[in-house]
């Protein structure tokens, strides 16, 4: 879909020509003598419209209007949360029309973080997944303009929003696809591809490099798979070389049945989307050669399937880490963090400035968090204050959670340094601590993203989450140099 920035009022907006016209309207304010106007008015006169955001009114060829049909959505105060489920809930509602034009009208004041959610909104709530369709049916949307009265102070969020868009429908579409269509090869050839944006460089290991590297826990999960495990190092250069870059790890398990540690056949369909900590850097990747922000960026993707098989692990078996750490695998299913411990080894030899890794981790981040907040562990506090801001300005929150040494108690064992599962009980956490044994030489934080990264049930797809909150983030260490989360990189690291 394409997106513009239109310099429009009321007055304008009712010659503007489209299939749809969605205008968001404030509690108050909006008044005038023109057509639009006074439909707000009327609506608000019959105590239709409200003055909470949620409610909507749809018009067929109201006169005076050139657009075939006008929505008008009460935004409320026009905070960003009303914004977004208002053009949500527009959007939804025009769907049976098969609008090709859309004009979102800010009939109220408008700002940055209002602009964002309504294009990122837009992009939601019409995108469509047509890969392994044979007859697809793709969103019938062409244009979306979004219209506010002084359009020059916002262009540069809105350029970042549909950065942003181009970012997460990059995640959504590799998250989505089956695992038959996300093998590690793929997965790295969709890495590849984006090598044709400005910046961008891409290399690809394969079994051989990493076990030449001594990658023993990764190499020991992908020994089940009959596909060859592939290992990503993605970098964008926006700064100068010598400029410690940012590190973003995504697990790329493309495919999760859990090992000989088998999981249940229900749902099992949804673990095609355990790669979608990969997924997201990619998207950011997408987003970053887009925007030519001034920082340096380094992407690793350890991609492999998590398969039951002849050669695959099984429980006691002990493997050595590239960091040295023999582990001993009690559970199988327990993966993501073998891959991903090799993977943070690896982080090491770019003398990150801060390294993030994203993972679909536990199920037990689901029962902690649901669907609304991604788990959130740092060994850093302006690390996880700066995440947590990026979350909230991005409307992509996380939450987070602690790293106390006691929870490292249940992944003592006889046989090894470390064992790869504790008990069930505060199982996101220990998956933590597990992976903080990795992390010692640098600034780290953790995003579990188990719960955010896909929805289930009838809407069942890939979120894109967390694209925004990590653009959101990487875009506020453009000249950060004296800033709290480069400073306190510099300073004797805090362990819980
Ligand atoms: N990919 C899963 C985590 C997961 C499960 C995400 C369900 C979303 C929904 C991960 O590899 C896994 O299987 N984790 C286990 C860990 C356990 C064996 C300690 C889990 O959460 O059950
Ligand atoms: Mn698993
Ligand atoms: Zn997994």
């Amino acid at each position: 879909m394409d997106f513009q920035l239109k310099p429009l009022g009321l007055v304008q907006a009712a010659t503007e020509k489209a299939d749809a016209l969605v205008v968001l309207v404030p509690a108050t304010g909006a008044d005038g003598k023109d057509r639009i106007a006074a439909l707000i008015a009327a609506a608000r006169k019959a105590g239709d419209l409200g003055d909470k955001p949620g409610k909507q009114l749809v018009a067929y060829r109201p006169e005076g209007i050139a657009a075939t049909r006008v929505v008008l959505s009460a935004v409320g105060q026009g905070d960003a949360v009303a914004v977004r489920s208002a053009v949500l809930a527009a959007v939804q509602a025009l769907k049976g029309s098969a609008p090709k034009r859309m004009v979102i009208l800010f009939a109220g004041p408008a700002d940055a973080v209002g602009v964002s959610a309504a294009v990122s909104a837009a992009a939601d709530a019409s995108y469509v997944y047509t890969t392994t369709k044979s007859k697809p049916e793709p969103s019938t949307l062409r244009q979306c303009v979004v219209g506010i009265d002084k359009p020059a102070t916002l262009k540069s969020a809105f350029d970042t929003a549909v950065a942003l868009v181009h970012g997460v429908e990059f995640a959504k579409e590799w998250g989505n696809r089956p695992g038959n269509h996300c093998t590690p090869t793929q997965l790295a050839e969709a890495a590849r591809s984006l090598t044709r944006l400005p910046r961008v460089k891409c290399e690809v290991l394969g079994p051989k490099e990493v076990a030449a590297l001594g990658m023993g826990a990764f190499l020991a999960v992908a020994q089940g798979s009959a596909e060859p495990l592939r290992f990503v190092v993605l970098r964008y250069q926006g700064a100068a070389k010598g400029v410690a870059p940012q590190v973003l790890v995504g697990k790329g398990i493309t495919f999760d049945t859990g090992g000989v540690s088998l999981k249940p056949a229900a749902e099992m369909d949804e673990m095609k989307f355990d790669m979608c900590g990969a997924a997201s850097v990619l998207g950011v990747f997408r987003a970053l050669g887009e925007l030519q922000p001034a920082i340096n960026v380094v992407g690793l993707i350890p991609a492999c399937e998590n398969m039951n098989d002849g050669r695959a692990i099984k429980p006691g078996d002990v493997v050595t880490s590239m960091s040295g750490q023999t582990i001993e695998i009690l559970n199988t299913d327990a993966e993501g963090r073998l891959i991903l411990c090799d993977a943070l080894d690896y982080a090491k030899r770019f003398s990150p400035e801060a390294v993030i890794d994203i993972a679909t981790l536990t199920g037990a981040c689901v029962i902690a968090l649901g669907g609304v907040r991604s788990g959130l562990f740092s060994t850093d506090d302006a690390l996880a204050e700066a995440l947590h801001a990026a979350g909230e300005a991005s409307l992509d929150r996380c939450w987070r959670l602690p790293l106390d040494d006691e929870y490292a108690e249940g992944l003592k064992t006889q046989f090894a340094d470390v064992a790869n599962v504790a008990g069930r009980a505060g199982g996101a956490i220990t998956a933590a601590k597990f992976l903080q044994r990795f992390t010692s030489e640098f600034p780290w934080a953790h995003l579990d993203i188990a719960g955010t990264a896909w929805k289930s049930g009838a809407a069942k797809g890939s979120t894109g989450r967390p694209v925004p909150l990590l653009v959101t983030y990487l875009l506020g260490r453009q000249g950060a140099a004296a800033s709290p989360a480069t400073a306190s990189g510099k300073r004797a690291r805090k362990t819980a």
